[in-house]
């Protein structure tokens, strides 16, 4: 019997069963009383999300059409961009950048670790003339499983007039980002990762000073412009028809992520790592990124040559129906991702992390059978005070 696959991927991931009965109804005039009610709920529960007071678009997008429309909204042509990049999604930023005809920098740091805000500063600090007009970097780099600290890398900018625009695509609700306190002026995010909801929408907050420069940018956009998103905004409608059974589930989603709270999201997405961690250690594997670094969304897990993450990927998929992520570019079959984030619950880590054990097992990886499940079931104890 084929059961309901196990997603444990970082996005998409898996949808509650609240959200799929909030997506099937009838459809509505996206002109209409009923949609500007549903448009306004889902714009205040956003915000709250990026914890903002300031403002948000939605696009009907993948996250990195948030990213191109945070480019073609905030970047001109011509524009110095310090693009900072720890993997594939940082790398993609300074990409999208570029095609838009902006004069990129890269920063580079190794794939697995984080970005170091004290070299930040130092780049920062020589550029006297305020050549940068922005600088781009991912909150989680999804690639590898290691977080950047986006509270002091912005500190280290001081008060340098570059933007700072954040992608939070995996990020946003997996691990703290105050848009706000923090004083970021762009970040982007998108429904398939915390959000629970499926592919196909994008999220942008940014700020007072962003918009100013927006207004002032000279690079072409129709279907992405920020300025015809706020003219519908006012009548509570979207620029162009809109995903409409998407936001259905949109706002059933950040009801639930409401009612949860997110301060209680974020530490439950924080106890999905440790758990996920101690386990594959105890397996004997080796985590791709040290712990001071380590996503709560994500874990990449690195895999001895003779075995190769591919095959633990086909095996896990074959005998049990889970799914992870593989390594993605130069990574391909030398990690495998474990996806932990949105609706996840512990019950579904402890059967993978069975289940893996008894791929490692028949892969011919010797560990003792039951380690990685002890590990995680100590950590749920631990976390309940009862050990
Ligand atoms: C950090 C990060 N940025 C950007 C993207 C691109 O998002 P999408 O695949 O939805 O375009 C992803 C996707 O996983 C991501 O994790």
């Amino acid at each position: 019997m084929k059961s309901d696959q196990y997603l444990l991927l970082p996005g998409p991931t898996p949808i509650p069963h609240r959200v799929l009965r909030a997506m099937d109804r009838p459809m509505i005039n996206h002109r209409g009383p009923e949609f500007k009610s549903i448009f306004e709920e889902v714009i205040d529960g956003v915000k709250k999300i990026y914890r903002t007071k300031e403002y948000v678009q939605i696009y009907p997008s993948s996250g990195s059409g948030g990213m191109e429309a945070a480019v073609a909204n905030f970047i001109s042509p011509g524009d110095k961009v310090l693009s900072i990049s720890a993997g594939v999604f940082g790398d993609r930023f300074a990409q999208i950048a570029s095609r838009f005809g902006a004069q990129v920098e890269k920063m580079d740091f190794t794939w697995g670790t984080a970005v170091d805000p004290q070299k930040v500063k130092d780049r920062i600090e020589q550029d006297k003339n305020g050549e940068i007009k922005a600088v781009l970097i991912t909150h989680n780099e999804t690639s590898t499983g290691a977080f950047n600290d986006i509270k002091n890398v912005r500190k280290a900018m001081g008060d340098h007039p570059a933007l700072f625009i954040v992608d939070a695509v995996s990020g946003l609700a997996t691990i703290d980002l105050r848009m706000d306190e923090w004083n970021l002026d762009v970040a982007v995010s998108c429904s398939q990762k915390a959000f629970m909801v499926p592919p196909g929408l994008s999220f942008m907050a940014f700020n007072e000073k962003a918009l100013k420069v927006q207004q002032q940018n000279r690079n072409h956009k129709f279907y992405w412009d920020v300025a015809l998103g706020l003219q519908y905004m006012e009548k509570g409608q979207t620029p162009f028809t809109p995903p409409v059974a998407l936001y259905f589930g949109l706002q059933e989603a950040l009801r639930m992520m409401l009612e949860e709270g997110l301060d209680n999201i974020l530490v439950r997405h924080a106890n999905y790592r440790d758990m996920v961690r101690t386990s594959i250690k105890a397996m004997g594997l080796e985590l791709f990124t040290a712990d001071d670094v380590a996503s709560s969304a994500v874990t990449a897990v690195r895999v001895p040559e003779e075995i190769g993450a591919n095959r633990i990927r086909k095996c896990m998929l074959d005998e049990f129906n889970i799914v992870l992520a593989g390594g993605q570019q130069r990574l391909d079959n030398q990690i495998f991702r474990l996806g932990h984030l949105g609706y996840i619950k512990e019950l579904d880590l402890l059967a993978v992390i069975a289940a893996l054990e008894i791929t490692l097992s028949q892969l011919g990886h010797s560990l003792e059978m039951g380690s990685g499940v002890k590990k995680a079931q100590e950590r749920i104890l631990a976390k309940k005070g009862l050990s």
